[in-house]
């Protein structure tokens, strides 16, 4: 079935929730990939400050949503407000997408950032094994859902912070989740040394993202390690500080697009059950972003 476009009574919606929400690209992404499918769906950024964030969850319901992402800082404050949620939340922690049963009014929380961040390794083929030795930079969210998304691997898997508390937090949770998993907890002074033997590098904290794109979380003076790849989650900008740095010393250098276009595809297949269009999602996220 086509649509032309204008909204009506069977319109469908979906959103985002988030504190701020404005400069999300999920609106656009999803809007145009509605669109090419001729679907009569809409998705819309959701303002919702923390206090009211029970209400907007039951809101959602009460107005009939089909679904919605989550963001930053409700990723983890959600959890407790919603019916259910799948083994990747349990594991990481954190919800970025919501699947709604009308029918049972349900909410499910889902996890869509392992998979978006695993998928599009793959796509970049970029094996993690028992013979891979990972350094993961931060220990949030995006942290802990990619380490987890790496920990049955066998891969080494070094979490480097400047809080080293929320490190060795990451870190003695995934033990008790896989006790045989190869995961350390290590302090931003001991960079050097973790990093030495590392064949994947991942930054997953927020330094280097717009508008601070001047700064990396890599250590002056510390070496790359020579063939290693170096993933940064950040997409805004498409090339980080980290990202030159590390091409210049010879490394393979991919941004975290990919993960931003794959996490929204596993959304958008959750809630239509229709295939997402990933090229037209991407392409739409690239012109967003080479215009910001
Ligand atoms: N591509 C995608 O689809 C995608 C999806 C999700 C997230 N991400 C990216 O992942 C990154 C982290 O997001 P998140 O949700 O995990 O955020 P978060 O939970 O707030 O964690 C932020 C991390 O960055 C570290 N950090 C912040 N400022 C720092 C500084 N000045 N020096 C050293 N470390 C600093 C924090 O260290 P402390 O613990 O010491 O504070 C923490 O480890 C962001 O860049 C985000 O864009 C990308």
């Amino acid at each position: 079935m086509t649509h032309n476009g204008h909204i009506d009574g069977q319109t469908q919606l979906v959103g985002i929730i988030g504190y701020p929400v404005a400069h999300s690209l999920s609106p656009q992404m999803h809007n145009a990939a509605f669109a090419e499918l001729g679907m009569n769906w809409r998705y819309v950024p959701l303002l919702v400050q923390p206090q009211r964030l029970a209400e907007a969850l039951r809101g959602l319901l009460a107005l009939g949503f089909r679904g919605a992402n989550v963001t930053v800082p409700h990723k983890v404050t959600c959890i407790p407000h919603l019916d259910s949620v799948t083994e990747a939340v349990s594991i990481a922690g954190a919800v970025n997408t919501i699947r709604i049963d009308a029918s049972q009014g349900r909410l499910e929380g889902l996890n869509t950032d392992m998979s978006g961040f695993l998928t599009d390794l793959a796509v970049n083929q970029v094996s993690v094994n028992e013979e891979s030795r990972v350094v993961i930079l931060g220990a949030g969210g995006a942290a802990r859902a990619i380490g987890a998304g790496l920990a049955r691997s066998g891969a080494e898997i070094a979490f480097v912070n400047r809080t080293l508390e929320r490190a060795v937090q990451i870190v003695d949770f995934l033990r008790a989740s896989w006790e045989s998993c190869k995961v350390k907890a290590v302090g931003l002074e001991d960079l050097a040394e973790v990093s030495r033997e590392a064949t994947l590098i991942i930054n997953a904290t927020s330094v280097g993202m717009f508008p601070y794109t001047d700064v990396s979380p890599w250590r002056e003076g510390v070496p790359f390690p020579k063939g290693a790849v170096l993933y940064d989650t950040i997409y805004r900008p498409l090339q980080t500080k980290l990202m030159r740095d590390a091409e210049r010393s010879g490394l393979r250098a991919i941004g975290g697009l990919g993960m931003l276009v794959y996490q929204g595809a596993a959304a958008f297949e959750l809630w239509t059950g229709k295939k997402a269009p990933i090229e037209l999602m991407r392409r739409v996220c690239l012109e967003h972003l080479n215009q910001s």
